[in-house]
């Protein structure tokens, strides 16, 4: 680990690999959480049985919260070091021509992101530690539906949630792709399936979160 976070190619490939955890969770996350919107019943049995299971709640989400914080501060650190070996801006490098707007602006959409996180987890991560852990309460395989349908009846949180996933999917529209360069997946063939899979996973994923969040908050 410590060898390939030393060196800054090094540092890319842990960053993509990290990411590409993050996009398989995304799809899981987005897969379980539209059962809210299919079937109640489905939706309580899925949530009981990842809250409760112990291969779930002690190595996959201690995981994913590695993957969570690595890929962050990796972001952080490759950004202060793109610029420090850059400090000098050629008067000819007009960046809106060389690289779009995404691939310039990951830190802020990455930074949106983040404060999107410490909402969410406080909304419902810390709830759940807090039911099962602070509290002790007797488990209940019925709670999960309404109380993930409670939390979007205030406009609010529903428009933070909105504008958060606008920007997921533009963090994801260039992090898609870069995250396969950076492991060194470049081939005339497969390049173009890379990037229109890329895409459309930008689009649908975050709308997908976005119907959720407005399908609870209409239907109150
Ligand atoms: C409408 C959209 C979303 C809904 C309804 C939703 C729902 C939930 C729920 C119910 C939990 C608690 C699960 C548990 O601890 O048992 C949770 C946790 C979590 N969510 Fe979301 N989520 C949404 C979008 C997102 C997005 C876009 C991200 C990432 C950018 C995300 C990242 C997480 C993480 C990291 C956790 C903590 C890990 C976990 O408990 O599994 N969520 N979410």
């Amino acid at each position: 680990m410590a060898g390939l976070t030393s060196s800054t190619i090094g540092r890319k490939y842990a960053m993509a690999l990290s990411a590409m955890f993050l996009l398989i969770f995304l799809i899981l996350h987005l897969t379980t959480n539209l059962l809210s919107v299919i079937n109640r019943d489905a939706f309580n049995t899925a949530s009981d049985f990842m809250g409760y299971n112990p291969f779930v709640q002690f190595l996959m989400q201690p995981i994913l919260g590695f993957a969570v914080i690595f890929h962050f501060v990796m972001g952080f650190v490759l950004e202060i070091k793109n610029n420090k070996a850059r400090p000098i801006k050629y008067a000819s490098n007009d960046a809106s021509v060389n690289s779009s707007w995404m691939s310039r602006n990951m830190l802020i959409s990455g930074a949106v992101i983040l404060a999107f996180l410490a909402l969410h987890l406080y909304d419902f991560w810390l709830h759940e530690i807090n039911y099962k852990y602070v509290e002790g309460l007797t488990p209940d395989a019925e709670r999960f539906w309404p109380e993930l349908h409670e939390k979007f009846a205030d406009i609010w949180r529903v428009a933070l949630y909105v504008i958060s996933f606008v920007l997921l999917g533009l963090h994801l529209a260039h992090g898609f792709q870069s995250s396969f360069q950076s492991i060194g997946a470049r081939h005339p063939k497969y390049t173009p399936i890379i990037m229109a899979v890329g895409t459309w996973y930008s689009i649908l994923i975050p709308l997908g979160f976005i119907f959720i969040a407005l399908f609870h908050f209409i239907t109150q």
